[in-house]
């Protein structure tokens, strides 16, 4: 069974075999988490995306990771938040979803993912951490390879919202 983790902290500091960038539909970089991924892996990293073509929201494609400690960076496009009626929560679904398909191709077995979508995007993050909780576990069901799952919170306010989202989602019938 896959075992899911929060940290808090710098994503591009953890040694896992993946990480994942909440990248845009370029994939030529950006601010956020993308900026720090980029800034830590190097110019390999934006010369090695330049070949991808882009990517469109809800998709995911992968690149080495170069300097950074994972071996990968899984890249993919979570949806701009426009109120919750243009099927952003499928599409927040779908880029977890295509992130770890593309995750299990490359036989990674550790897989760290920022909060995509709440940062610039302004995804509600309860809403988001739920999505991100209930895909996960959902896909790694069927993907038995990734044995481990980190959600990576960038501060104290977002790790308690994925606590939350995993004590719920081992006890749904409790939910608040
Ligand atoms: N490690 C982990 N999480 C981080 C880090 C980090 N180093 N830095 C920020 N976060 P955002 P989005 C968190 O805005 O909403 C970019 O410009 C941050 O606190 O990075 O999907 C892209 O190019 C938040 O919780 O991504 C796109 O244009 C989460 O990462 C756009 O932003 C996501 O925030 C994507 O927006």
């Amino acid at each position: 069974m896959t075992r899911l983790e929060i940290a808090l902290g710098d994503i591009t500091k953890l040694a896992v075999d993946a990480i994942v960038n909440a990248a845009n539909e370029s994939l030529l970089g950006g601010g956020g988490v993308d900026g720090a991924i980029h800034r830590a892996a190097g110019p390999e990293l934006l010369a090695a995306c330049r070949k991808l073509g882009g990517c469109p929201t809800g998709d995911a494609k992968a690149t080495p990771g170069f300097n950074l400690p994972a071996k990968w960076v899984i890249h993919t496009v979570g949806p701009v938040w426009q109120g919750g009626g243009q099927g952003e929560e499928a599409l927040l679904a779908s880029a977890y979803r295509r992130s770890l398909e593309e995750a299990a191709k490359l036989g990674a077995a550790s897989i760290a993912f920022p909060a995509i979508s709440t940062g610039v995007y302004r995804f509600p993050i309860a809403r988001a951490a739920h999505i991100a909780v209930a895909t996960v576990r959902d896909v790694c069901a069927t993907h038995p390879t990734i044995a481990r799952v980190v959600f990576c919170c960038f501060g104290a306010e977002t790790t308690a919202v994925y606590r939350k989202a995993l004590a719920q989602s081992l006890r749904p019938s409790l939910s608040d």
